[in-house]
């Protein structure tokens, strides 16, 4: 992954630029401080440990090391620095990563030198859309239609201000016409889709709406919703994707319950805008909805930052019972624990909250169906089937103490034997080709040994890179990874450092090298002693496979069977394996 070319075409001062940059938001920002925001991190040892937010798991192989400011999850094999953190968790580029990092560390990166490739069209994106909030605000604080619309529906004032509602008006360009005017290029509302340009010519992508914008976690505006007054159709309008904006990777009212999700330890998860505003209006400001569709595991990706339990809260129609059972799949794949609260026929929470207020709601909450509980009451066919339907639910959770109480409950609630339950969850297991485990890599462990500490002595002390290379022969390495990498620790020569091989490194040769910064596999004591160790191992096997390969081709070559003798001579007697 070559991301300072990437950004900086390959410009020298660029790249100084860049990695001066880099540098300086070291100094600033620590990776523990930093990645705490995201990760709840445990000192363990040498490093913190914490739960991946890369994949699912129970328990801790995510581990941030401070002296390295490295990260590396022994599960996933995911690592880096905070830049590559950011970039894998959020999703951004390079150019992208490291300006936010920049901007939080207080650094003006114009200080750094104009570098036009540094992305900021999702800055932008994001700057264009903040504009177009504050453009429907000021609209339906003037349209008397919406606002009447909007207080018939029971929002209050404070909602309208919380959610940044706003309304765009009955109009062909309007907005378009404002953001140019203040100095937006075309090409800039067309990528954040504010605007759509075809055979029709230039227009508004949202005309005769109320607006709510969608944010993510960090408060950025991402996206609009847009809904119809009347009975006219699509009923909503969602932006279309953009380069700030993944439907499926989006949780509506996030940036808003964020505090109280991280608060109760528990998410509220509506189907609709309305519902989640009405919700947080109630006081139940751990709510959230998905834009229109089913849950999906990117989503509760997001979500597991804040916490890894849920009530559904559905309607009671076919069509909420039928979403409901697709979402709770989607949860235990990701390991949630889930309730479901079914609402009377006909009632969105909406329509509860305001007939029946929020202390029958909080009752209703607390109430909630077990997901087991759930799956039971809306199973259809005979007993045994339905518990074999929910023993193929419990098949995909991945935590082994929470499949026992899923289990232990199932019994209880069928009065069917555990161990009967317990051998069939089994088979289903097997049918389905489900593993304990699954899905879980191993770390990397590349052989021979001798090679993998050898370059682990070299990250942990760079200062010895120059000593290791003028003892070693990089092509006498067997393993790919560890080979390529000796290559480019020799181009780097004494300027080595771990970001700096980072930064030149692909997917592989990254693992490797924050798994060794995280765990280095030997005592930093005897580092000397190790290198020491491992060239003499290396030096004898590379001598010995040459003289065999000498036996074999050339028996008759005098002189080649004397270098090797002579070769030979200079090994120690008790460095030889
Ligand atoms: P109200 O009807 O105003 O109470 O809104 P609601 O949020 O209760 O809507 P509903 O229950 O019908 O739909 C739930 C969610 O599905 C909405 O909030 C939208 O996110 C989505 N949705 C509903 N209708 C449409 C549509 O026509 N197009 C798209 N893209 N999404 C829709
Ligand atoms: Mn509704």
């Amino acid at each position: 992954m070559l991301r300072l070319q990437e950004i900086q075409s390959t410009s020298k001062t660029g790249r100084m630029n860049s990695e001066k940059l880099l540098e300086e938001i070291k100094s600033r920002i620590d990776i523990v401080d930093f990645i705490s925001d995201y990760v709840s991190l445990k000192k363990s040892g040498q490093n913190y440990k914490g739960l991946c937010p890369f994949h699912s798991e129970k328990t801790p192989s995510f581990m941030v090391s401070q002296p390295k400011q490295i990260f590396h999850c022994f599960g996933c094999n995911a690592g880096g620095d905070m830049v590559s953190f950011l970039m894998k968790h959020e999703n951004l580029s390079f150019g992208e990563a490291l300006r936010y990092i920049a901007k939080k560390a207080g650094i003006r990166i114009e200080e750094f030198g104009p570098d036009k490739d540094f992305s900021v069209k999702r800055e932008k994106i994001l700057q264009v859309n903040e504009e177009a909030v504050k453009f429907f605000i000021r609209n339906l604080t003037a349209a008397k239609g919406p606002m009447d619309y909007l207080k018939k529906r029971g929002l209050s004032e404070e909602s309208l201000k919380n959610f940044s509602i706003g309304y765009a008006a009955d109009q062909w360009d309007a907005l378009f016409v404002h953001l140019r005017k203040s100095g937006y290029a075309d090409s800039l509302l067309l990528n954040a889709r504010l605007v759509i340009a075809d055979g029709k010519g230039s227009r508004d992508f949202f005309r005769k709406r109320i607006i709510f914008p969608i944010s993510n976690l960090k408060n950025d505006v991402i996206a609009f919703g847009g809904r119809v007054m009347d009975n006219s159709l699509p009923k909503y309008l969602n932006s279309p994707e953009t380069d700030v904006f993944k439907k499926s990777e989006t949780l509506f009212a996030i940036n808003l319950a964020r505090e109280e999700i991280r608060k109760k330890d528990h998410a509220i998860i509506v189907e609709g805008y309305l519902d989640a505003i009405i919700c947080h209006q109630y006081g139940f400001k751990n709510t959230i909805a998905p834009l229109g569709t089913a849950l999906t595991s990117r989503q509760l990706q997001k979500l597991k930052i804040l916490t890894d339990k849920v009530v559904l809260v559905f309607d009671s129609d076919a069509a909420g019972i039928a979403a409901a059972r697709r979402s709770l799949a989607i949860l235990c794949e990701s390991d949630f624990k889930a309730k479901v609260l079914l609402l009377p026929q006909s009632e969105d929470p909406d329509s509860f909250l305001r007939t029946n207020g929020g202390l029958l709601f909080q009752k209703m909450i607390t109430e909630a169906l077990s997901m087991i509980e759930f799956l039971l009451k809306t199973a259809k066919g005979e007993r045994t089937d339905q518990v074999r339907e929910v023993l193929s639910m419990v098949a995909n959770v991945r935590d082994i103490l929470r499949t026992e109480e899923m289990l232990g409950e199932l019994a209880d609630r069928s009065r069917l034997n555990e161990s009967a339950l317990r051998s069939e969850l089994e088979r289903i297991k097997k049918k389905t080709g489900f593993q304990a485990g699954e899905g879980k890599k191993s770390s990397i462990i590349p052989s021979p040994r001798q090679e993998l500490l050898l370059l682990s002595a070299v990250i942990s002390f760079p200062e010895k890179a120059e000593t290791v290379l003028s003892r070693l022969n990089v092509e006498d390495i067997s393993d790919e990874t560890i080979r390529s990498l000796f290559h480019k620790i020799k181009t780097f020569g004494d300027e080595v450092s771990i970001v700096a091989l980072l930064e030149n490194a692909d997917a592989a040769e990254q693992s490797l090298i924050t798994q060794l910064s995280v765990d280095p596999g030997f005592d930093p004591e005897l580092a000397d002693q190790n290198i020491d160790d491992c060239l003499q191992t290396m030096a004898y096997k590379s001598y010995e496979e040459r003289k065999r390969r000498a036996e074999a081709k050339e028996p008759d070559d005098i002189a080649l069977h004397n270098s090797l003798l002579e070769e030979k001579r200079r090994f120690s007697k008790g460095a030889n394996p």
